[in-house]
């Protein structure tokens, strides 16, 4: 197939932003991009390829979502309320609620329940132009039920044109069962639950929840020298409510990122950019919990680690499956430029899950996911707010 007469916010580069290719086409064969620059430099051997002219529409690299918690059992809407009466996130979470609410509706969902409720959030992503979401378990806290959710997660990539990138985050939260027993029930996720997720070959990468409401750096270490040990790469929810000095641990991993930040100090960042990590940052979750204190993005651009941004799409501070609100939060809110926001849900987000070889970018010799948009310019995607301007979908070659 040949893309034609389009405006290829090629996302390779920043000069010219969003590497821009006007009048531009693009070349596929099978699942790949074989060739994508000025049409006027088309190789011969492309020209005869059956076309479809754009008429200067927007191509972009389709989306990824690198972050999210998709497939969960039941809502959060109570707690929804019990915010706006005054409650914060961590003293509902203390009390009993929060994640261990989900956890309960979790465990007591069968395996294609869970499906059936993430497919009408998966297909909003696909809606928008996604073709790569990254879906965590971390609601089960049990044997069962973590491998129940990493089942439901690749079931989701079989119903529908998506790549689905699988994550265990079984040190999410205490189950109540270990009450008082933090380093057991990591001693369960690291000798138990995570060997037996690998064996089935149903996780990807492995994250962990470092705060006061969760695991310490400590307990995080060893939960990652486990995933190390299995080959498996790291990435970590850290300094989201305090700087609890996650992120230096998963630096000393070599994770793929850090994700959230509100709370990363300077050692931290200095951290990241030593070892070239990526920052994850979730606006989603940010607006949804009124957060005021905004991660240190000056301070991330300054250092170079590059940003990229999710929906983090969760039941309790994030109930957002609209990866193109997000586009529009990071800039609002984080004051992100449209262009650091579409690179935040292509080429960075590719890195964060570590496929930026294959995926993230319109360049020859990666995958051909695409999304064409009825735009004039692609720092439009960023700019409107509710408004969907979607036109097709390139998902491994095929248009859609
Ligand atoms: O990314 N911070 C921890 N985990 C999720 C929230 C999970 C939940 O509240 O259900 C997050 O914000
Ligand atoms: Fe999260």
């Amino acid at each position: 197939m040949l893309l034609t007469n389009a405006s290829i916010a090629t996302m390779a580069h920043d000069r010219p932003p969003y590497g821009l290719v006007e009048h531009g086409a693009i070349a596929i064969d099978n699942e790949n991009i074989e060739w994508a620059g000025p049409e006027g430099d088309l190789p011969e051997e492309f020209r005869s390829l059956p076309a479809e002219d754009l008429d200067g529409k927007v191509v972009t690299p389709a989306l990824m979502d690198c972050h999210t918690h998709l497939i969960y059992g039941g809502n959060r809407v109570r707690e929804f309320e019990m915010r706006l009466e005054g409650a914060t996130y961590e003293e509902i979470a203390q009390s009993g609620g929060g994640i261990l609410s989900t956890v309960k509706a979790t465990r007591a969902a069968s395996e294609s329940e869970l499906v059936t409720r993430a497919l009408p959030r998966v297909d909003r992503m696909i809606g928008e132009g996604a073709a790569t979401i990254e879906i965590k378990s971390g609601y089960g806290l049990d044997l069962d039920t973590e491998l129940k959710m990493l089942r439901a997660a690749r079931r989701v990539g079989k119903a529908r044109p998506v790549r689905i990138k699988t994550t265990f985050l079984g040190a999410h939260a205490l189950p109540p069962e270990y009450e008082g027993r933090a380093d057991d029930y990591i001693d369960f996720v690291c000798e138990i639950v995570l060997p037996a997720a690998h064996q089935d070959r149903i996780a990807d990468a492995v994250d962990a929840f470092c705060d006061r409401i969760a695991f310490t750096a400590e307990q995080v270490g060893r939960v990652f020298a486990k995933a190390t040990e299995l080959g498996l790469p790291v990435k970590l929810h850290a300094e989201q409510l305090s700087d609890s000095g996650g992120t230096a641990t998963a630096a000393s991993f070599n994770a793929l990122s850090a994700d959230h930040l509100e709370y990363l100090g300077d050692a931290g960042i200095a951290a990241m950019s030593k070892t070239g990590m990526i920052a994850v940052l979730l606006p989603g979750a940010f607006y949804t919990l009124g957060a005021t204190r905004l991660p240190p993005i000056e301070g991330l651009r300054a250092a170079g680690v590059p940003m990229a941004i999710a929906t983090d799409c969760n039941p309790g501070s994030s109930p957002v499956a609209s990866p193109l609100a997000i586009l529009n939060m990071a800039c609002t809110l984080f004051r992100m430029t449209p262009e650091e926001a579409l690179a935040g849900m292509t080429r960075n987000a590719a890195r964060a899950l570590g496929i930026e070889r294959e995926s993230g970018t319109v360049e020859a010799g990666k995958h051909a996911d695409l999304a064409i948009w009825n735009i004039d310019h692609p720092s439009e995607l960023a700019y409107y707010l509710g408004l969907n301007a979607l036109h097709r979908r390139v998902y491994k070659g095929r248009l859609y």
